[in-house]
């Protein structure tokens, strides 16, 4: 951690790192004690804090050596203008400079600063450089920030940062893949106010953006209305309507190599939305809707003349196995992923069973999170290896 406000952010990032099992050494220099404690940071990571390069603590007294070879990964957030010009020059003249030039792991780090600062000429230098050395830039974000002003040189939040983290580590099954998803319900409306929609969360969907994402893929993500926050490096389209959906996909599935088809689009929508919002009156207590039926989506991408990859989800109420490989058949796509409704609908774990001409792979219950990985893993296992096309 370097000098910056940003540093009370940094409690939360080491939080959700040691949550998930990682083992946070903190370094501050001393600019960074002057907003946050070594005691709240010790206190977060469960380890004790190095501030300085003269700390005897380390059993050979070579912290600026020891510290570093057992990481496997250096991340400097809040990375500081100053710190950003250290680093690209070598300099090495307090403990965490010192540990950056004697590191022999990765080193990522995440700028903060003010929008002036992050703009000046030098340290716009100092970051090229940092990047032609190796070095993973993470950010900055732009937006408010604490001196008032708005720009460019915001510090990520602790989640995306969190997230590029653990992505940085991921494996790249999907390197140069372009991947289309679709995820969530779709809202169908029946007057200005009212609609029809269904319980899926978009859990799921979102689960396997970020963890295609994290695999190296370029994903494009088409979100119907769900209350969940945009996976760290997916470009997000929000849509409402199954029609909305299906303009969303065609418009840009010429670019894709993938398309999964996660959400759960509404077969029908009303032949007519009524312009303002149907009263009961005396003559008439109960409207009457008349539906017309939704494009099936995943069905068009799979019949174009040059499809993506396709994958298809399933949600069933029962009687999976039959409804499967027949749903797969019929929509003529090489993998369908099916699960129970009930079982899966909100809910952060699912069960599922892949469904290919081949056959049937049933898949152990886990977390949304990791079941997602899991299937990036196997899609990207099926998919034509473009080296030997081109
Ligand atoms: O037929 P069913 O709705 O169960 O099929 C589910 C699969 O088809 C999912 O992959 C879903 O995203 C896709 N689908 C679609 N467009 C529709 C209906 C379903 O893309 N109108």
């Amino acid at each position: 951690m370097t000098g910056g406000i940003a540093c009370y952010k940094i409690a939360e990032l080491t939080r959700l790192l040691t949550k998930a099992g990682a083992t946070v050494q903190v370094v501050m220099t001393e600019a960074a004690t002057q907003f946050i404690t070594p005691v709240t940071m010790q206190a977060l990571s469960g380890r004790p804090v190095y501030t300085s390069q003269w700390d005897g603590r380390v059993p050979n007294n070579m912290a600026h050596i020891d510290l570093s070879r057992e990481a496997d990964a250096i991340v400097i957030a809040p990375a500081s203008t100053d710190f950003l010009a250290k680093l690209a020059h070598g300099f090495a003249d307090d403990l965490l400079s010192t540990l950056c030039v004697a590191r022999d792991c990765p080193l990522l780090v995440v700028p903060a600063m003010n929008r002036q600062m992050w703009q000046n000429p030098a340290t716009q230098r100092n970051v090229a450089q940092l990047r032609a050395d190796g070095i993973e830039t993470l950010g900055p974000d732009s937006g408010p920030q604490a001196c008032g002003e708005i720009g460019d040189g915001r510090m990520l939040e602790p989640e995306a940062i969190y997230e590029a983290i653990v992505s940085f580590f991921a494996p790249k099954v999907l390197a140069g893949r372009r991947l289309l998803i679709t995820a969530g319900p779709t809202f169908e409306p029946l007057d200005p106010v009212r609609g029809i929609t269904n319980r899926s969360s978009g859990k799921m969907g979102f689960a396997l953006a970020r963890a295609a994402q994290q695999a190296g893929a370029e994903v494009h993500l088409v979100a119907g209305p769900v209350a969940l926050a945009t996976p760290w490096g997916v470009y997000r389209e929000d849509v409402q309507t199954a029609q909305q959906m299906y303009d969303a996909v065609m418009r840009e599935v010429p670019d894709a190599d993938v398309f999964i088809g996660v959400a759960a689009v509404a077969d029908w929508r009303v032949d007519h939305v009524a312009a303002h919002k149907i009263k009961k009156t005396a003559e008439q207590r109960m409207p009457t809707f008349t539906f017309v039926e939704n494009p099936d989506i995943l069905a068009s991408v799979a019949a174009l003349p040059d499809p993506p990859y396709c994958v298809g989800f399933a949600a069933e109420s029962g009687d999976l196995e039959v409804h499967g490989e027949e749903k797969r058949a019929r929509k003529k796509v090489p993998l369908l992923i099916g699960n129970l409704g009930p079982l899966t609908f909100g809910r952060d774990d699912n069960e599922v069973v892949l469904f290919e001409a081949a056959g049937r792979t049933p898949l152990p219950r886990a977390a949304k999170a990791a079941l997602a990985q899991t299937l990036v893993a196997e899609i990207a296992r099926r998919l034509p290896d473009t080296s030997i096309i081109s």
